[in-house]
């Protein structure tokens, strides 16, 4: 720790005045690196060339991470915030450039507060998504909420940067019914979306918190859910007609009634048709016999269950419960694959040829997968200046692309070169000018932030701003440089602050 230099030294003394001991953790402590490796999901970021925090901080309350933010100032270091750890680069506890900083690892501050009666929520950033389900699952059976499917997704990542998951088409993302929030910001300051202005409160809702300080907790409005709904999963293979089948639903899905999704996960030579009806099987049938007769959907397909038991089911498979939702450990089985994933937004349908192009390519070795999840229906009703995720009308689906390896056995060059080789050859297919990319599922081979005389270069980011925000890019920059001028909360892919003068 001496060797980092005083400023790092006068972090640690300036925090032994308002955060107790036991809650710092520095490298020489048995605990630093199993905390660190704990929400970890990509150990591609955990080897011993990994640029690793200095310090951990874990605040369990608003004042300690207040005193985290003024003593990192004080002293020059910088912070970077980590909710789940599910960041597909990792840039919530690793560098990319050599760099001291401090984690600052909310998983301790994980309250829900659920107010079934008015319909709201409050959570606590650390909370992860499976929490919050469970909580609104335990409060009433008729409540849900709209945000991703992976249960130990964070709470302050996956609002911060958006949000989507089955409820997408019915109910849009999970910012768009975030609806208020408490930050802190570069100088300390405790905020509501009352005291921080709503630019910043626009911000904060799309445009990643890491740019304008941390987010402790938000409050979200809960949505109707009926007491039944019905799932299922319906595979087909190539040689059952799956390119013909993909190409139909592209048409058929983003149009559906709002109370169903079906997505597809593409993998090797087999497309995976899974959806949530918001409703019966018996009122399910019709629709899928009328709408997309194709797929051959039949009862014995139809899974009923509540909403809080499809969350798991959906997930973890159908072996799992409700209560695994609270579940918070990264199996070792999930930690020894690493991945690589980057996405697209498709705005006309892809031809037949294409898709047989595409299943040939999936069926290669090493190749990745593809994910594609509908959008029309509410998520495309919010104008794209609503909130800074501007991927809305005229979006068929949005298309996640990803692929694992095993740690023991590779660096992942391999597979990591088959997703930039497909990505390149999925351009003629998707959205252009800018070619749009979900900011959650971070990807910096779209650009990395430059700094220039110790502040992130504006026109530097737009390479990469665009393509997350479109237009919102300025706005976005603009309340950057309200809420913290000097660029304190920075980060490879953070927002670069605008200043009006310019
Ligand atoms: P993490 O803690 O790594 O933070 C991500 C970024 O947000 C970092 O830059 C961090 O500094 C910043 N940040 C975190 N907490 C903050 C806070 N309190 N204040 C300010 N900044 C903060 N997405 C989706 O929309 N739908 C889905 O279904 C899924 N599914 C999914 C599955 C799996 C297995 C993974 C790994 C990821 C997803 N995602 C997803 C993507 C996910 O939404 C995205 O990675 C989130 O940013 C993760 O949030 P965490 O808090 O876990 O990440």
């Amino acid at each position: 720790v001496s060797s980092q230099g005083n400023s790092s030294d006068g972090f640690l003394s300036c925090l032994s005045a308002s955060i107790p001991r036991q809650l710092v953790f520095t490298p020489s402590s048995p605990s630093f690196t199993p905390l660190l490796k704990s929400s970890i999901r990509n150990p591609k970021f955990f080897t011993p060339s990994t640029v690793r925090p200095l310090y951990i901080v874990t605040p369990t309350n608003a004042s300690h991470v207040q005193a985290a933010v003024l003593c990192g100032r004080r002293s020059g270091l910088r912070i970077r915030v980590r909710s789940g750890g599910h960041d597909y680069e990792g840039l919530s506890y690793r560098s990319v450039r050599a760099e001291s900083f401090a984690v600052l690892d909310l998983s301790s501050l994980r309250a829900v507060r659920v107010d079934a009666q008015a319909a709201t929520a409050w959570v606590d950033s650390g909370a992860q998504l499976g929490e919050l389900y469970y909580a609104i699952g335990k409060a009433s059976g008729v409540l849900g909420f709209p945000g991703g499917l992976c249960p130990t997704v964070g709470v302050g990542g996956h609002f911060s940067g958006g949000g989507f998951g089955m409820l997408l088409r019915k109910y849009g993302m999970a910012i768009d019914n975030v609806i208020d929030a408490v930050l802190v910001d570069a100088k300390g300051r405790l905020l509501n979306k009352n005291t921080m202005g709503s630019d910043v409160f626009w911000a904060l809702r799309g445009g990643g918190g890491e740019s304008f300080g941390v987010v402790v907790s938000w409050q979200v409005k809960l949505l109707p859910v009926p007491p039944k709904v019905t799932v299922f999963n319906v595979p087909v293979t190539a040689s059952q007609g799956a390119a013909d089948l993909v190409t139909r639903w592209q048409q058929v899905a983003p149009a559906l009634p709002e109370d169903l999704i079906i997505r597809v996960v593409v993998q090797q030579r087999t497309a995976n048709f899974q959806s949530l009806f918001l409703g019966t099987c018996d009122a399910l049938l019709p629709v899928m016999s009328s709408r997309f007769p194709e797929l051959r959907f039949n009862r014995s397909d139809c899974r009923e269950m509540t909403w809080i038991q499809s969350v798991p089911y959906i997930y973890l498979g159908s072996a799992s419960t409700v209560e695994d939702l609270l579940n918070r450990t990264t199996a070792e089985s999930v930690f020894s694959s690493g991945y690589k994933a980057t996405s697209d937004y498709v705005r006309q349908a892809i031809p037949r040829d294409a898709w047989a192009s595409i299943f040939a390519k999936l069926a290669q070795p090493n190749a990745g997968l593809m994910i594609l999840d509908p959008y029309g229906g509410q998520i495309a009703a919010v104008p794209e200046s609503a909130t800074p995720y501007p991927h809305r009308a005229g979006v068929l689906y949005n298309i996640q692309y990803m692929n694992f390896w095993s740690m023991a056995s590779g660096d992942g060059a391999v597979q990591t070169r088959w997703i930039r080789e497909f990505y390149a050859f999925m351009a003629p297919f998707v959205s252009s000018s800018p070619r749009e990319a979900y900011f959650n599922y971070r990807d910096l081979d779209l650009g990395e932030n430059v700094v220039v005389g110790n502040v992130s270069s504006y026109q530097a980011g737009m390479v990469w701003g665009q393509k997350y925000f479109k237009g919102n890019y300025q706005r976005l920059a603009m309340a950057k440089g309200q809420i913290d001028p000097d660029d304190y909360f920075r980060n490879e892919q953070s927002i670069p602050p605008f200043a009006k003068s310019r």
